[in-house]
């Protein structure tokens, strides 16, 4: 289908490169990407089958995250790099709750605005993690009161010189104490290294990826107390049923952690 846009498609897209919103939804099983997010989405799990496995368990960990937060009494959620809208969006896992979806590609977003323009309480806005001020201006959440941050699954698209860490400081200087801090990001499995050819993969499409260590992961938490069990697997995390647990959980390829701002 590239060349030919569908009438859903925003003009400013280039239907030519693979993204990483539109391939991570292609894997959940999602309809809103092109051809050539197909063609990737494929080549990718010809290399790593797990791939599709891995981001459904991400998925699960966002949903018991969520759902950890609404526990400890969280109604605002700020979900930086939320991709195309898909099941369990952080709306209907904690309904009433204030949320603010954030995105920097155009099908993830509008799709997002659809599905949102009857509801009051949640929206979503174009916007790029590294650049907090324009995010934390137009996003309608009370910065006083806590707030539960989430980048899941996001960080591992940016590499260290556009700023992640400064980025991510910046956003938790402004959470009020009491405030979550949510995140996933793609590790190394240690036993089997992705294959380099991975790496070439994502260096085709609009988010060549990053590889960082479990203490450079860690490091994002600085200054916030990691709930336990603090950095694990996806499935390892709070698992609430034997669904969400697995053999391997390396082969979740996603590490993932929450922690709360004292
Ligand atoms: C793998 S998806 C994860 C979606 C969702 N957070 C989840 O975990 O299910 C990564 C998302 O991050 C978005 N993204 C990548 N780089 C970004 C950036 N610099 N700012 C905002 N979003 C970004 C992509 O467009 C994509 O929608």
């Amino acid at each position: 289908m590239s060349g030919d846009r569908p009438s859903w498609a925003p003009e400013s897209i280039d239907l030519e490169r693979p993204n990483a919103a539109r391939v991570y939804d292609y894997l959940l099983g999602g309809a809103a990407n092109f051809e050539t997010d197909r063609v990737f989405a494929e080549k990718l799990l010809e290399m790593m089958p797990q791939a599709r496995p891995a981001a459904r368990m991400n998925r699960a960990f966002l949903r018991r995250a969520v759902k950890f937060c609404v526990a400890a009494g969280i109604d605002q959620f700020l979900d930086i790099g939320s991709g195309v809208p898909t099941a369990g969006n952080v709306h209907e896992i904690a309904p009433g709750a204030r949320v603010q979806y954030v995105d920097n590609e155009a099908v993830a977003v509008t799709h997002s605005e659809l599905l949102l323009r009857d509801n009051p309480n949640a929206s979503c806005m174009l916007g790029d993690l590294t650049d907090p001020e324009p995010i934390l201006a137009a996003s309608a959440l009370d910065f006083s009161r806590p707030v539960a941050l989430l980048m899941a699954a996001v960080l591992h698209f940016i590499p260290d010189e556009a700023g992640p860490r400064e980025a991510v400081a910046r956003y938790v200087s402004v959470l009020a104490p009491g405030s979550y801090v949510v995140l996933s990001h793609g590790a190394e499995r240690p036993t089997t290294p992705a294959p380099a050819e991975v790496d070439r993969l994502y260096e085709t499409s609009a988010n060549p990826g990053v590889r960082r260590t479990p203490a450079q992961i860690s490091a994002f938490f600085d200054g916030l107390e990691l709930v336990e069990p603090g950095l694990v697997w996806t499935p390892e995390w709070r698992p609430d049923s034997p669904d969400d647990v697995i053999d391997d959980p390396p082969s979740s390829l996603v590490l993932a952690g929450v922690a709360r701002k004292p």
